[in-house]
């Protein structure tokens, strides 16, 4: 596995639409092991492949929503597909490729995706609460779609904790 380097604002690599896999090969599988050391050295919750300059369909998303005793884990996708969604969150949002930015975005609670495996067997996974926001925010990344469009505002991380610091004192 190894570390690739993550794209920031304005590389066109952001702003491509990427091709589906029609074959699921070593070079997939070695692009999904260097994603998902690449997100989780990162600290983030997601990484699409445009990120690191693949135009294709594949992205990671680490699960955060496990039970006390169990461990986050990362769930791969191979041309993925948002199939049913519902339900409404509004939240701040930040990208690896926007360092120290943050937005509100409106996302479902809960989304349905299907998608392809490293092996090319097809699945469906549920996602909620920040995993929906993450699946979301991954797929759109597929598309040449980057958070920022979305957002009215954007906040730096200082602004963020302010924001929060408001909060939680009311
Ligand atoms: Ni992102």
């Amino acid at each position: 596995m190894a570390l690739r380097n993550i794209l920031t604002e304005g590389n066109p690599s952001l702003y491509k639409v990427c091709r589906p896999y029609g074959e699921f090969n070593q070079r997939l599988a070695v692009l999904l092991d260097d994603m998902a050391e690449t997100m989780k050295k990162a600290n983030g919750v997601g990484l699409a492949a445009p990120q690191v300059g693949i135009a294709r369909r594949c992205c990671v998303v680490l699960e955060t929503n496990v039970e006390d005793e169990g461990e986050e884990y990362i769930i791969e996708l191979v041309n993925p597909e948002i199939i049913a969604f519902d339900g409404e969150q509004e939240g701040y949002e930040g990208c690896l490729s926007f360092p120290g930015q943050y937005g509100c975005v409106k996302r479902p609670e809960h989304v349905v995706v299907r998608a392809f495996d490293r092996h090319g067997n097809q699945f469906e996974v549920e996602g909620f609460g920040l995993t929906a926001r993450a699946f979301c925010h991954e797929i759109d990344h597929l598309d040449g779609h980057v958070f920022v469009e979305k957002c009215d505002e954007i906040l730096t991380e200082e602004e963020l904790m302010a924001l929060h610091e408001e909060e939680d004192g009311e």
